[in-house]
């Protein structure tokens, strides 16, 4: 396993943080971003005393300075940026009707432009090396659309069709650079604790009970692409838990 430097978006909880514990397992130097800092430092602490190399720096992927101070920071203190992981992502689940456009703002801004932001953010560095790779975290509901999902299915639909455009361009420029897409069925998280509207809350946490299997599975899916020879792709991940329709 080669030492490869690795930015994490949404790095404080989930699969995020548990990308971050695998992969630093491996050899990897990992450079956190999240806004709760705390969380952050901790995650660091915990990598550092098992032997591992890890950074943090507070990170609100809605502000594209703060997406580049990021990038900047992981350049400062390793020298390269070989993978940039856009994971920070939300999932507040409605139906239409009940109006909450504050919260589609909130998965368009996050899930879509943070997304855009990290690429921004990372792709020129990966031109320079030619070298790199960018994993988006979609989601099963990129794929498919159901009652409640609108919105963050529009946002994960998109980001799908940013990272195949991004792929596309990439081949063409003989860049180097790789394209992954990663979409997740259930996986449990914090991901629907932010779910405030109730009914879709209580039909969401009753799946989630019934389904949801452990961020580690795509850690490994993602470790998994990641240590893929340099002249192959894996583009396009679908991970559900088996029991899930
Ligand atoms: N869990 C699932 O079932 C599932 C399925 C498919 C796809 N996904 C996707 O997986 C990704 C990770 O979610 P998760 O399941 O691990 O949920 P999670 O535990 O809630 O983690 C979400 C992460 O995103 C961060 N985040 C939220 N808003 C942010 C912002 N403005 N700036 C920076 N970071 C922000 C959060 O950190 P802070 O609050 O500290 O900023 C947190 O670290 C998301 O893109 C999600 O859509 C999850």
């Amino acid at each position: 396993m080669e030492n490869k430097v690795v930015v994490i978006t949404g790095a404080s909880s989930g699969i995020g943080e548990s990308t971050a514990r695998v992969l630093a397992k491996q050899g990897n130097r990992v450079v956190l971003g999240a806004r709760r800092g705390d969380r952050l430092e901790k995650i660091v602490k915990d990598i550092e005393s098992t032997g591992g190399a890890a950074i943090c720096k507070v990170t609100d992927v809605t502000n594209l300075s703060q997406v580049q101070d990021l990038a900047k920071f992981a350049l400062d203190r390793y020298g390269r940026i070989d993978v940039w992981i856009n994971n920070a992502g939300l999932m507040p689940r409605s139906e239409f009707i009940k109006g909450r456009v504050e919260e589609w703002d909130r998965m368009i801004d996050v899930n879509l432009k943070g997304t855009l932001y990290g690429i921004d953010a990372a792709l020129p560095t990966m031109r320079k090396q030619n070298s790199g790779q960018i994993i988006n975290i979609s989601s099963v509901a990129g794929h498919s659309i159901s009652i409640g999902s609108g919105v963050y299915s529009a946002t994960k639909f998109g980001v799908r069709a940013i990272s195949e455009g991004l792929r596309q361009e990439e081949a063409a420029a003989k860049s180097n650079v790789r394209v992954t897409v990663i979409s997740p069925g259930a996986i449990a998280t914090e991901l629907p604790d932010h779910v405030k509207d109730p009914e879709t809350k209580k039909t969401l946490d009753k799946f989630y009970a019934d389904y949801a299997v452990s961020a580690d599975r795509v850690a490994n899916a993602i470790a998994f692409s990641i240590n893929a020879p340099e002249d192959t792709t894996m583009n396009e991940i679908v991970i559900r838990p088996t029991s899930q329709r």
